[in-house]
């Protein structure tokens, strides 16, 4: 089986704040439009906390997969695994084994699937607001040696800007 584009998204403030309280400090619509454009018709799959935190779900025209080891406990015996609309595995590993097939894949967060996803992942799609904001969970360092930034597109108060992974020297 081939191994799926991994793409990471997040929006994240200058000091890396990604949420605060369980939800994120902000509300960008040209952001929420991007990452509906972006991720619609691929797998997008999250954590537990960042599955709960959604207003409206599942995420429509999307495949949902939460990791998580309390939820994937109480489908246990669920033959199908669905879940409300969600498929849930106990490892993002399981997660992206079961998407093995699939072109691409989004990780959606929070920062505990950043950081697990991170060294699997070939691009990532941030979007860079232009402000600090006080918060609880945050967005890993961006390591210069490994990522190299394809392009920026700035917007004003944010930015859109793409990472590539930096290719291996032989
Ligand atoms: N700004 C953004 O772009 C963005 C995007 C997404 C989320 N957020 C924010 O981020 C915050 C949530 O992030 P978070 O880091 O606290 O939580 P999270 O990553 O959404 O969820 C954490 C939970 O996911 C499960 N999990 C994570 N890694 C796992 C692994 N390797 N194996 C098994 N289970 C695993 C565990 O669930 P169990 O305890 O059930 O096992 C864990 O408690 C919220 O504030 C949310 O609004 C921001």
């Amino acid at each position: 089986m081939g191994k799926p584009l991994v793409i990471i998204i997040a929006a994240m403030a200058e000091n890396r704040v990604i949420g605060r309280g369980g939800a994120i400090p902000w509300s960008i619509k040209e952001d929420m439009r991007r990452f509906r454009d972006l991720t619609m018709g691929f797998p997008c799959i999250m954590g537990r906390r960042t599955w709960e935190s959604l207003p409206h779900k599942p995420l429509s025209g999307r495949l949902n997969i939460v990791v998580s080891k309390l939820m994937a406990a109480h489908q246990a015996g669920n033959t199908d695994g669905e879940n409300g609309g969600v498929l849930v595995f106990s490892s993002f590993n399981d997660a992206l084994e079961y998407c093995g097939a699939c072109e691409k894949v989004f990780v959606c967060g929070g920062a505990s699937l950043y950081r697990e996803a991170m060294p699997a992942a070939d691009i990532m799609e941030i979007t860079l607001i232009h402000k600090t904001f006080r918060g609880d969970v945050f967005f890993p360092p961006i390591d210069p040696e490994v990522w190299e930034e394809k392009t920026v597109d700035e917007k004003g108060d944010f930015a859109f800007i793409s990472f590539s992974r930096k290719k291996q020297a032989e």
